[in-house]
């Protein structure tokens, strides 16, 4: 802020409390009466009429004490203009010293949990610690796997023991670490429009749907070719790869022939956001107990 703007806020301000300073003892000073009195101040409206009385006193000392409080809050903290208190105030440095006394606070309790397993950590003695993990999902994780972590479309479901990464706790944990990018390639061009449906009828009937069986026949062999590197050859999905399971009836972006066509024809790029920056190590590890829990009753 220029010094013009916070001289010209600083003086607007001192300006208004001592005005209503000054306006407290001036009808003060006008007072007619210093105790109640039953003279009339002479006008009425609608046959209302007032007592000429005074300003009472607790009124007065009120007044008095919020000019005073004002004044005082102005030189200890930041409100005129630029001027920061003498208190060094700053809604920043608050912050930061609640967050280090959290810190402080939850240092241990972490520690303590980061030395126990991700499964024992699913005992009923340590449920404290998958306690923390749920909020810290409901605070991180939930805006795309939902609350509960059933997920939703293109946000996998992380409560149903098909995984596309793998549900090992280690796997879980570097999931969360360090993010994961689908890579399900376009074959719209290398297919055409009826290749595109002839696999998309072929990968349906792996999941027992009904399909054209003439499309799916001929699908079967494009799906050999080009898919199976890494869908694998039993199609059930390859976790290093993270290239889903087609033959469960769980699917990531819809099951219905339209969707997996589109699926086949345009292609998939799901993005997990890496965590390591934005959580600690110890917090990472009670997710990851968490979201093991959801599948592992
Ligand atoms: C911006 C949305 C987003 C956020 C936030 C997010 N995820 Fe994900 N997550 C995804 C997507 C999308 C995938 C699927 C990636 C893919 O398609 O390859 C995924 C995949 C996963 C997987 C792998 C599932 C499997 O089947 O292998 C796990 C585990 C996971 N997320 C856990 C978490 C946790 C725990 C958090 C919170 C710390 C979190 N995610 C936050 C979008 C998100
Ligand atoms: C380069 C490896 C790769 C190849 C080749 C590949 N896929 Fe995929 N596919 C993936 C990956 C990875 C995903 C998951 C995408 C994501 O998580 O966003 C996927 C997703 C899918 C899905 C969505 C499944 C669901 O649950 O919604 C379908 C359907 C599919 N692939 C079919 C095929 C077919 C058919 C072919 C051959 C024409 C093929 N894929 C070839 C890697 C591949």
């Amino acid at each position: 802020m220029s010094a013009f703007w916070s001289a010209w806020v600083s003086v607007i301000t001192l300006a208004v409390i001592l005005g209503c300073t000054w306006l407290l003892f001036a009808t003060r000073k006008s007072q007619k009466f210093n105790d109640t009195t039953e003279e009339k101040v002479g006008h009425a409206f609608d046959g209302i009429e007032e007592y000429d009385n005074p300003l009472p006193q607790w009124w007065f000392k009120m007044f008095l004490g919020t000019v005073i409080f004002g004044l005082v809050y102005l030189v200890l903290y930041p409100g005129l203009g630029s001027f920061q208190g003498l208190l060094g105030w700053t809604s920043h440095n608050q912050w930061e010293e609640e967050m280090a006394h959290a810190e402080e606070v939850y240092k241990p309790v972490f520690a303590k949990y980061a030395a126990i397993s991700v499964e024992e950590l699913q005992l009923p003695e340590n449920e404290k610690g998958l306690k923390m993990g749920q909020r810290m999902f409901g605070n991180n994780c939930a805006v795309c796997h939902g609350s509960a972590g059933t997920g939703a479309h293109g946000f996998p479901n992380l409560t149903d023991n098909d995984w596309l990464y793998g549900g090992a706790p280690a796997t879980i944990k570097a999931t969360i670490t360090n993010g994961r990018n689908g890579g399900m390639p376009p074959w719209g061009a290398v297919l055409g429009e009826e290749g595109v449906r002839d696999v998309a009828s072929y990968v349906l009937s792996l999941s027992g749907q009904e399909v054209d069986k003439d499309a799916a026949a001929r699908g079967q062999g494009q799906f050999q070719a080009l898919c199976t590197a890494c869908h694998g050859t039993d199609a059930k999905g390859v976790q290093m790869l993270g290239a889903p399971n087609l033959t469960d009836n769980i699917w990531l972006y819809g099951g219905t022939f339209e969707k997996v066509a589109h699926t086949i024809r345009n292609g998939r790029a799901g993005m997990m956001p890496a965590h390591k920056d934005l959580l600690s190590d110890e917090k990472i590890h009670l997710i990851t107990a968490y979201v093991y829990s959801l599948s592992n009753k």
